[in-house]
């Protein structure tokens, strides 16, 4: 595996020099959580270096389209379980529609937010605005010091752009589906199989929460070789024991039923 990562990393760094802005990354930096001597060049290397694309499986109310888990965010853990937060207050924008509707790549991200970026309060801006200065400021590779000739959001534009990406190779409800577990108002499902079908795609555990009895979160844990913006994500085991749910669980239909 290391060695299929390392002979990819040389199509990273083409890529990188063919983009303005973040910097292109050496081929031989540590996977993130992986390192055994401290890496200076936090550009290409993200210390807090645990990666969770984090998913809602929303009923009560209901967001998003019926047949998908939506987003909740892309947070970056230290490697032992806690996290930084609020790291860069002069960066938490509050205008993220307006950052990514003045690009033509952070308008297309922008379109995908809207349906599968959702707030359960119905405010989305607000939702993506708290995602950003909580999480995305504290992701080291984002900062503007990593730029050059940086555009002042720029790095915002790729954190949700990322974010994207990632959610886009996640399919939750499809993964699920596959294995025989779908939405229902009356089974329950035993959440060591939820666990199997979900981590069996992934290739690494995932953290399940609930709310009661009832299936509401996924939590997709990663470690990065190189930067967000374009290193590779590798699954990684959970860097903690996160999440709570019964052993039989309910995973209810986005019917707009009242949920639970
Ligand atoms: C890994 O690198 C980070 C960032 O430079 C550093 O803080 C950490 O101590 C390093 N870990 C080890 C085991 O050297
Ligand atoms: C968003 O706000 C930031 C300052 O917080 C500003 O620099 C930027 O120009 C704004 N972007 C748009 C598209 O309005």
């Amino acid at each position: 595996m290391a060695s299929v990562l390392r002979s990819l990393m040389p199509l990273v760094a083409l890529a990188g020099m063919a983009l303005a802005g973040p910097k292109s990354c050496p081929s031989n930096i540590p996977l993130s959580c992986h390192n055994t001597t401290e890496v200076a060049d936090t550009c290409c290397f993200i210390p807090a270096g645990q990666l969770l694309q984090t998913q809602f499986w929303d009923t009560n109310p209901v967001t998003g389209p019926t047949d998908s888990w939506t987003i909740h965010g892309l947070w970056p853990d230290n490697c032992d379980g806690t996290y930084p937060a609020q790291c860069d207050t002069s960066r938490a924008y509050t205008n993220i529609s307006d950052i990514l509707s003045s690009t033509t790549g952070g308008s297309d991200t922008l379109a995908y937010m809207k349906t599968y970026w959702k707030d359960y309060k119905g405010d989305d801006e607000s939702f993506w605005q708290h995602e950003w200065g909580k999480h995305g400021t504290c992701i080291s590779t984002l900062d503007p010091s990593c730029y050059s000739g940086y555009k002042p959001t720029e790095e915002a534009t790729a954190f949700f752009a990322r974010t994207v990406a990632l959610f886009k190779t996640l399919p939750t409800y499809q993964w699920l589906a596959d294995a025989g577990i779908t939405p229902s108002s009356s089974r329950t499902y035993a959440l060591a199989d939820v666990q199997a079908a979900l981590q069996n795609q992934h290739g690494a555990k995932v953290t399940l929460s609930c709310r009661g009895k009832a299936l509401n979160e996924v939590w997709y844990h990663f470690n990065v070789q190189g930067s967000l913006q374009q290193g590779k994500f590798v699954a990684a085991q959970p860097d903690g024991a996160k999440g709570k749910c019964p052993s039989k669980v309910q995973y209810r239909p986005k019917s707009g039923d009242g949920g639970s």
